[in-house]
C-alpha cells in the first residue's frame, strides 16, 4: 500500500509573528495547505492521505478541508510530533495501527509548505521508493556551495556538478524507516532533522528523483510573495 504523509505540524516561526502556522496562510484563494493536498488527492495510487498537524490545529484542518476539496475520502488528519521526523514516525504508527506495517509499505513524504510540486514528481517518487528503498527530490545546485565549518572562513568548496538542493517529496519504504529510526540514540534523533540522511548514515541508498526549481519551500515571507506571483502567472 502506499500512502501520502503531508507535513503540517510545525509553527512556521521563521514566518514571524503571523496569527497562525504557515501551512494555513492564504496562497492566491485558498490556504497553502489545500494546495499541497489537491496535488495528492488527485493520485489514484494512495490508500490514503494523512495530514499531520499540532494538536490545537485538527480541527480547523478538517474544517478547511471540508470547505475547499471535493474529493476529502481518503484524507485523514491526525496529530504531527514535536520534530519533524516525529512527525513522520506518527504517520508510521497510524499505518500500522489501522492497516499493519509490511516490506511492501510505501510513504511519500511531503512539506506541506511545498504547494507546486507536480504528478510527475509523485510518481517518480512512487516508483524510485518501490526500485531503492527511498529516495530524495533535488535539483542541481545553481549556486557554487562553499563549506565552512566554523562559520568564518572557507574550510571546501565542493564540485557543483555533485552537488544538489534538497526538496521534498521524500519516500520510503515505511517499515525501514522505522527501523532504522529505532536504532538511533536520543542525540541522534535531534540532530538528523532529515528523513533521508538516516537512511545515508546507516549506509543505505537513496535514490535521487528530479524536481523543479518552482517546487519551493515557503519558509519566510519573502517565499509567500514569490508563491503569489507563481499562482498569478500560472492563471489560477
Ligand atoms: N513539520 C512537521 N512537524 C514538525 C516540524 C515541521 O510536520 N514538528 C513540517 C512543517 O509543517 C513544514 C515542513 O515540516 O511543512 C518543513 O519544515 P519547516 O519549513 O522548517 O517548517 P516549520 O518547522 O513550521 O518552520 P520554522 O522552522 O520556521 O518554525
Amino acid at each position: 500500500m502506499i500512502f501520502g504523509v503531508v507535513l503540517a505540524g510545525g509553527i512556521g516561526s521563521r514566518m514571524g509573528n503571523v496569527e497562525k502556522p504557515k501551512q494555513f496562510l492564504t496562497l492566491g484563494d485558498k490556504p497553502i495547505l489545500v494546495h499541497t493536498l489537491e496535488k495528492f488527492v488527485i493520485n489514484s495510487q494512495f490508500e490514503k492521505v494523512i495530514v499531520l498537524t499540532p494538536s490545537q490545529w485538527i480541527n480547523h484542518t478538517k474544517n478547511i478541508i471540508k470547505k475547499s476539496l471535493k474529493n476529502t475520502e481518503r484524507i485523514v488528519v491526525i496529530e504531527g510530533g514535536s520534530t519533524r521526523n516525529e512527525t513522520i514516525m506518527n504517520s508510521i504508527r497510524y499505518i500500522e495501527k489501522e492497516y499493519g506495517l509490511d516490506d511492501d509499505t510505501i510513504i511519500v513524504t511531503h512539506d506541506s509548505v511545498r504547494p507546486f510540486l507536480t504528478h510527475r514528481i509523485i510518481e517518480d517518487n512512487i516508483a524510485a521508493a518501490i526500485e531503492y528503498g527511498a529516495c530524495d527530490t533535488v535539483i542541481p545546485a545553481t549556486d557554487t556551495i562553499v563549506e565552512s565549518a566554523d562559520n568564518t572562513i572557507i574550510s571546501n568548496i565542493p564540485d557543483r556538478s555533485k552537488m544538489y538542493q534538497g526538496q521534498t517529496p521524500q519516500s520510503f519504504r515505511a517499515k525501514k524507516l522505522k527501523d532504522l529510526y529505532e536504532t538511533l540514540t536520543d542525540a541522534e534523533k535531534d540532530i538528523l532533522t532529515d528523513a533521508c540522511k538516516i537512511f545515508v548514515i546507516k549506509g543505505e541508498k537513496v535514490k535521487l528523483v528530479m524536481g523543479e526549481v518552482f517546487n519551493i519551500k515557503i519558509t519566510y515571507p519573502y517565499d509567500l510573495r514569490v508563491a503569489e506571483t507563481l499562482i498569478e502567472s500560472d492563471g489560477k
